[in-house]
């Protein structure tokens, strides 16, 4: 898999640019784009130099020719800006940090409560990581648009506004874009400039380049359930581990390699012709089995942020001709949005309460046999598990000083709502299993219903807390039945209460 697979329609200039740089210049491609020949040439077990950070050589003046008709920074500014005054009603415009040349890192949110927290998914794209593959920053600004375009009557573009918080970061590499090569403006390949679980390449903070901190930032302010970047230079989609421990290449999965392979096969399936690559099969690739990297942003997202992200390689010509565009986007619109709208659609959400008071238990999820935790959020203790489908999982959920609860479930091709209420610690109580409310709360339209675990002390005390615990039932249900109106999820689901 080498770089610039020549495009066969682009014209004799445009083939002989493209002959000559790859001629002069060693294999590059995008996610990876290891700078030494050896690496990406046949003999791949050789083992991986770590020390890739910086980018040794790149081909500036072949892409200058190429550029013409793609934005400029400034234009994509305007882009963004515009998209902000013209959809303002779903839409936020904001900024996570500026690039090593002081170019803002914009972003655009699209969601009917923009800005707003919510008991929601978020999803982000980032285009444009490296600075020389800037498909990816094109087809966003057109995805934010068609969003904006279409959502009033498109159903699946209606379900993304309505259900998630989808942010879009054009390009996380300004620099490199207008300096027409992969790094940033330091010439670090920011693909390798994360912290890694293997090798620490460079974690000296003070060495990490302003874009990455930027997105490191970002992840701690937002909670993404899932995620991909957009790179080019092949047609795959790449998911976790990137990196294998020994530094060999060799399949190597992380604990959520079920869920990853569904979320990839989602965007290869939708795509024009992903699927049918005979270099990959499904046109689903684990990044380690195709070539380790270290320092990647993928990993990090899914160990430190809790966010599922995928690596798409979405055009084998990592700077196809503008006037490609528009197809390109045709090939990729239908992944793109299925790919977000599966933060909603698919996987196990709900919401984690207290039996104390009702309220929201910022606690954690974690599934029996997967090594990984879904953290709830702070203000409504939402969750959200991306789960491979037609599976059946054991889910527990958790919180310091409660105890903790699980339940099994099996997960069909939509959405399951599960909430769960958890009883505080409180070692000498003794459990009561409390029948008859199951009947109760049965009619009221919630099936499979199991209220357990209400306790006391002495028979006097039965009355005053019957009558207490019907009041927080009455509560309880009908700020879920407020809660689930407006989250109408893909398809017909079961909900649940782990009481
Ligand atoms: C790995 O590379 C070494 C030297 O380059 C070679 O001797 C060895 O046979 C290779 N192993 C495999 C499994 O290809
Ligand atoms: C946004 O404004 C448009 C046009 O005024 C309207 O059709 C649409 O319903 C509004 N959307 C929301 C989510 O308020
Ligand atoms: C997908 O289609 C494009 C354009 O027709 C073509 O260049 C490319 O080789 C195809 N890739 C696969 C994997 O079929
Ligand atoms: C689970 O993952 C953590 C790292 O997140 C690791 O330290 C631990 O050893 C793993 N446990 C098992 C049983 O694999
Ligand atoms: C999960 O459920 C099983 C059986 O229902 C039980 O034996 C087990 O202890 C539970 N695990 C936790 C952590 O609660
Ligand atoms: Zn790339």
């Amino acid at each position: 898999m080498e770089v610039s697979p020549s495009s066969s329609s682009s014209g004799v200039p445009l083939i002989l640019i493209l002959c000559l740089s790859s001629f002069f210049l060693p294999p590059v491609i995008c996610r990876g784009g290891e700078s030494l020949p050896l690496f990406r040439s046949g003999s791949l077990n050789g083992s991986y130099s770590v020390n890739t950070r910086r980018i040794l050589k790149d081909d500036v003046e072949a892409k200058d020719t190429l550029a013409k008709g793609y934005m400029t920074n400034s234009d994509l500014e305007h882009a963004v800006k515009a998209f902000g005054r013209r959809c303002g009603n779903i839409s936020r415009i904001y900024s996570i940090g500026k690039s090593f040349n002081g170019v803002p890192l914009w972003v655009i949110e699209i969601s009917d409560n923009p800005g707003k927290e919510e008991a929601k998914p978020a999803f982000k794209f980032v285009g444009n990581v490296h600075g020389d593959e800037p498909v990816g920053r094109e087809l966003l600004i057109i995805l934010a648009n068609w969003i904006c375009d279409n959502y009033v009557r498109d159903p699946l573009a209606k379900f993304i506004v309505e259900n998630v918080h989808l942010h879009i970061l054009p390009t996380m590499n300004p620099d490199g874009f207008s300096l027409r090569k992969r790094g940033n403006a330091n010439n670090i390949d920011l693909n390798r400039d994360f912290p890694d679980q293997f090798f620490s390449v460079n974690n000296v903070i003070s060495a990490r380049q302003p874009e990455t901190r930027a997105i490191m930032k970002w992840l701690k302010e937002v909670r993404f359930t899932a995620s991909a970047s957009l790179h080019g230079g092949a047609l795959v989609a790449n998911y976790p581990w990137d990196g294998t421990e020994d530094k060999r290449k060799h399949y190597y999965a992380c604990p959520d390699d079920e869920t990853f392979r569904f979320l990839a096969s989602t965007y290869s399936h939708f795509h024009y012709n992903m699927s049918s690559s005979k270099e990959f099969p499904e046109g689903i690739t684990n990044g380690a089995s195709w070539y380790p990297i270290y320092g990647g942003m993928q990993d990090y997202n899914y160990i430190h942020a809790g966010c599922l992200e995928l690596t798409l390689e979405i055009s084998d010509d990592k700077w196809p001709a503008a006037s490609e565009l528009p197809t390109l986007w045709e090939y990729n619109k239908m992944s793109m949005l299925h790919l977000a709208a599966s933060v909603a659609k698919r996987g196990i959400h709900g919401r984690i309460y207290s039996s104390n008071n009702g309220g929201p238990l910022p606690g954690a999820i974690s599934i029996n046999g997967i090594n990984y935790t879904v953290e709830a959020g702070k203000a409504f203790a939402d969750y959200h598990r991306l789960l491979a489908p037609d599976n059946k999982y054991e889910v527990l959920a958790f919180m310091h000083g409660y105890k903790p609860k699980n339940t099994t479930v099996f997960l069909e091709g939509g959405a399951m709502s599960l909430d769960f209420v958890l009883d505080p610690e409180t070692g000498s109580l003794r459990e009561t299993k409390v029948k008859g409310w199951c009947d109760c709360n049965c009619n009221a339209g919630i099936q499979g219903v199991e209220l357990t675990g209400f306790a006391w002390w002495t028979q006097s005390q039965l009355y005053f807390l019957v009558v207490v615990v019907t009041i927080f039932i009455l509560i309880f249900l009908g700020r879920r039945f407020s809660f689930l109106k407006y989250r109408q999820l893909g398809s017909p689901k079961r909900t649940m209460v782990m009481a």
